[in-house]
């Protein structure tokens, strides 16, 4: 596959004619020989592709992207590596970016944006997923460890070929896109690329502080699920409802519940209403 511009915004892309998931294919390589920050690994055919909380995330060949990113910020000194949580939410502010102008031109109007931490959402459709991992045994010689960012962005998808009711496509919102299949995947990854670049570049100026970088402030003004009440559903099944008021300097998602400040670090946020 041919990517012109898609090549100027990374080291490195390795394009897959298929690949299990783009994640766990780039964390294998991470791991048998030096590969570069940003190296991409990109396919439009995942056949084993991983969601969050342990689902799948399934697409037909052709119709969606897959793209894994390696981050491996090489920093000394005082670095807070917990940090590194904020790459996932930085992923979603990425592809939040990517398709907004895309959806614009084709008239959509409405609410876009991410439902915390990283799912993109067009009034209430989701047309892109995270999913970010550390890479094992991955300590860098400056101590960081290495982290595979992975987004499945759904392109041409019809309504029939989407797992559920509630996703979406640019394609069902009306998104015109070049003639050429190659160039389409060329288009929306080269974007992507581009953002979470300049995300990642200004995250790592500024030591990994979400405050200082001003990403912190960046990802609140993108986020759809604050100022509004909303049911986290949490990884032990416990569910808490609470109105969102903030996201904490760790990426945490903050809900006043009944007074009372509760951190969530994960878990699905279900949207309720607005006050
Ligand atoms: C979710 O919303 O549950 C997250 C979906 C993440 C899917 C992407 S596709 C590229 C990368 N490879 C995977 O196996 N998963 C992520």
């Amino acid at each position: 596959m041919q990517l012109p511009l898609s090549s100027n915004e990374a080291p490195e892309i390795i394009w897959r004619e298929s690949a299990t998931s783009t994640n766990t294919e780039l964390i294998q390589l991470a791991q048998s020989r030096e590969l570069g920050d940003f190296t991409v690994l990109v396919t439009a055919n995942q056949v084993a592709g991983k969601g969050r909380a342990g689902r799948a995330w399934e697409a037909p060949a052709d119709v969606s992207l897959a793209i894994s990113v390696l981050l491996r910020p090489q920093l000394k000194g005082e670095t807070d590596f917990s940090n590194l949580g904020w790459l996932p939410l930085l992923a979603g502010l990425a592809m939040s970016k990517t398709v907004m102008p895309l959806v614009a031109l084709a008239g959509v109007r409405g609410e876009l944006g991410v439902k915390w931490p990283n799912d993109v959402l067009i009034n209430g459709q989701k047309v892109s997923g995270v999913l970010t991992e550390l890479v094992p045994n991955s300590l860098g010689f400056a101590g960081s460890p290495a982290v595979v960012v992975g987004a499945g962005i759904n392109i041409l998808q019809t309504q029939e070929q989407l797992p559920v009711e509630t996703a979406t496509s640019l394609a069902l919102q009306g998104v015109t896109l070049p003639e050429a299949l190659g160039d389409k995947f060329d288009l929306v990854l080269s974007s992507y690329l581009r953002n979470l670049k300049g995300l990642y570049v200004l995250f790592k100026a500024a030591g990994l502080d979400s405050d200082r970088s001003g990403l912190r402030q960046a990802v609140k003004d993108n986020c759809i699920s604050l100022n509004r009440d909303v049911r986290a559903i949490l990884p032990n099944e416990r569910e808490i409802v609470g109105y969102a008021k903030d996201i904490d300097a760790t990426g945490r998602l903050i809900l006043d519940v009944a007074g009372t400040d509760t951190a969530v670090a994960a878990g699905d946020i279900v949207h309720l209403r607005h006050r």
